[in-house]
């Protein structure tokens, strides 16, 4: 084992866990010690919720383009609309064999298919439920209740407060750390967060279907929310929290004495008999608990990050109709990462409507949601599109439009960069979601990081989603040598590519 170096900033974590040519250590699966991909509480028992709910017939684009609500629905909150928007988010939708035993996909992507992300809801006034905090089962659709009654004056941190005006639903997506770890070891904290990130954006997009606002954050008192949750916080962590309707929790931990729920709780954070600690995962977690709130929006965060900038950018369509043939129903249920790339040209029309999906100009009213969006920048390499030249472009967040700022072939040689996974060379386009991490650490601190790897994850997510609407191909790249990446793209000394997605015909 090489001596640990100390990962306490996004620089020096992002460093460490980065891919070389020159050094990819063999590291076998331990297949005797794989982790449990489904978490549960056998002594608890479970409302089983109901599955035959309506799926919303909502184009995917209209969805995307819709303002957010800011009412809370008059009727409340029943059982069926919140079965409906765990269905939407985290659900089982393929099954294939391993070997003697089955295997379950989901309709969110994961890396390596690990599922490190947990979900639960504290609940408040939802009709035929009671209050409470409950863990979601994705292999039963069920809910096991760990506390019981208004949990309100826990969540906002003091304990007088009244629960009017408190969210009804608070989903809270928690990360087991060993999960991802089992296998990509200390780089796994970059996929804890991409998967959050996938699992958050399906959420807020069940969540708009239902015409229910919203807040997402990544900023909590994380000893407070672990605490609350009964997890081993050493094994799992909470990364994000989305709350419906009602105000977001904000940071508060206030002088509200949470009582532990029972040992026994807190053992179901562990997911294999012997569970290896990966130093540097536990490390960056921790250095980023604290929330820099005096830090900058992030706005004028320094963007694009590449040596070049573009030159003419190509306008594109705002909320023009996008060649879609699922509907957002369809799309989440369809999702899959198909790597069946072939060499034929994508329409610009598609490419127009990606971009204009993953920047529609709706500004979420979530809180940090400008921070976040403005932690990284977004590009494309474009290899096989219609009347475009290839390169590498930029998108503007403000506008989605999109200039090239390096002329050239790059499809072949990225798909080299990504461990020689050669069928991306087919894909039409590579997406790339870039950050500076010299600037977010100087901004946020280390805590900077968890919101541009989430962020990049919800932006991933999107594209699958986008991808399966037009019937195009998808899949979600994390595994790369981080310097030639950098090379390739032309980044400047301080940005990073943090992940890659490629979208394409495929064949049908
Ligand atoms: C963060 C992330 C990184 C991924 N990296 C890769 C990758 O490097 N190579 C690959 O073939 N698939 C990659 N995938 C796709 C996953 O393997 C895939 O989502 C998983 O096997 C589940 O299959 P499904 O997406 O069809 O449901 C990645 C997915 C995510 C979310």
């Amino acid at each position: 084992m090489k001596p640990h170096k100390p990962t306490t900033t996004c620089t020096a974590y992002h460093s460490l866990t980065s891919y070389s040519r020159q050094d990819m250590s063999g590291h076998y699966l331990d297949w005797e010690n794989q982790p449990n991909v489904y978490k549960s509480y056998p002594d608890l028992s479970q409302i089983l919720l109901p599955r035959e709910v309506s799926l919303p017939e909502a184009k995917l684009s209209s969805l995307i383009h819709a303002l957010p609500r800011t009412a809370t629905p008059a009727a409340g909150i029943c059982l069926e609309d919140l079965s409906l928007i765990l269905l939407l988010t985290y659900s089982i939708t393929a099954r294939t064999h391993h070997g003697l035993h089955d295997f379950f996909y989901r309709n969110v992507a994961s890396a390596g298919a690990l599922y490190p992300t947990e979900l639960y809801v504290a609940i408040r006034n939802v009709k035929s439920l009671d209050d409470g905090l409950y863990h979601f089962s994705i292999s039963d659709h069920g809910l096991s209740m760990l506390r019981k009654g208004n949990l309100s004056g826990m969540l906002s941190g003091s304990p007088g407060e009244s629960s009017e005006g408190f969210p009804s639903l608070a989903f809270f997506l928690t990360a087991i750390f060993f999960r991802s770890s089992w296998k990509y070891r200390d780089r796994a904290y970059r996929y804890h967060l991409l998967d959050t990130g996938h699992l958050l954006e399906n959420l807020t997009l069940a969540l708009k279907s239902l015409k229910y606002p919203y807040h997402c954050s990544f900023d909590f008192d994380d000893t407070h929310v672990n605490r609350f949750l009964g997890l081993d916080s050493e094994m799992e962590a909470c990364l994000a929290v989305c709350t419906a309707p009602g105000p977001d929790l904000a940071e508060k931990s206030g002088n509200v004495v949470i009582p532990d729920l029972p040992e026994s709780f807190k053992k179901r954070s562990r997911v294999a008999e012997n569970e290896v600690r990966y130093p540097a995962v536990l490390e960056i977690h921790r250095s980023g608990e604290k929330v820099l709130t005096s830090g900058n929006s992030g706005t004028n965060m320094p963007c694009p990050q590449i040596k070049n900038t573009p030159g003419n950018r190509t306008e594109i369509a705002k909320k023009g109709t996008w060649p879609e043939r699922y509907n957002y129903g369809e799309a989440i249920l369809k999702r899959r990462s198909k790597r069946n790339f072939v060499k034929k040209e994508m329409d610009a029309d598609h490419l127009i409507a990606l971009a204009d999906g993953l920047y529609p100009g709706i500004p979420e009213k979530s809180r940090d949601f400008a921070r976040d969006h403005s932690s990284i920048c977004t590009g494309f390499i474009c290899g096989n599109v219609s009347g475009m030249d290839a390169g590498i472009y930029l998108i503007d967040p403000q506008s989605g439009n999109f200039g090239i700022v390096k002329e050239g072939l790059f499809l072949d040689e990225m798909a080299a960069v990504c461990l020689n996974q050669a069928w991306l060379s087919n894909a039409a386009v590579h997406f790339l979601f870039l950050a500076n991490l010299s600037a977010i650490e100087e901004t946020w601190g280390a805590r900077g990081y968890r919101y541009a790897m989430a962020h990049a994850g919800r932006m991933g997510e999107r594209l699958y989603l986008m991808a399966t609407a037009m019937e195009l191909g998808c899949c979600g790249i994390g595994a790369f040598y981080d310097q030639e990446a950098a090379e390739c793209i032309g980044l400047d000394a301080e940005t990073s590519l943090l992940y890659l997605v490629g979208v394409g015909p495929v064949k049908s």
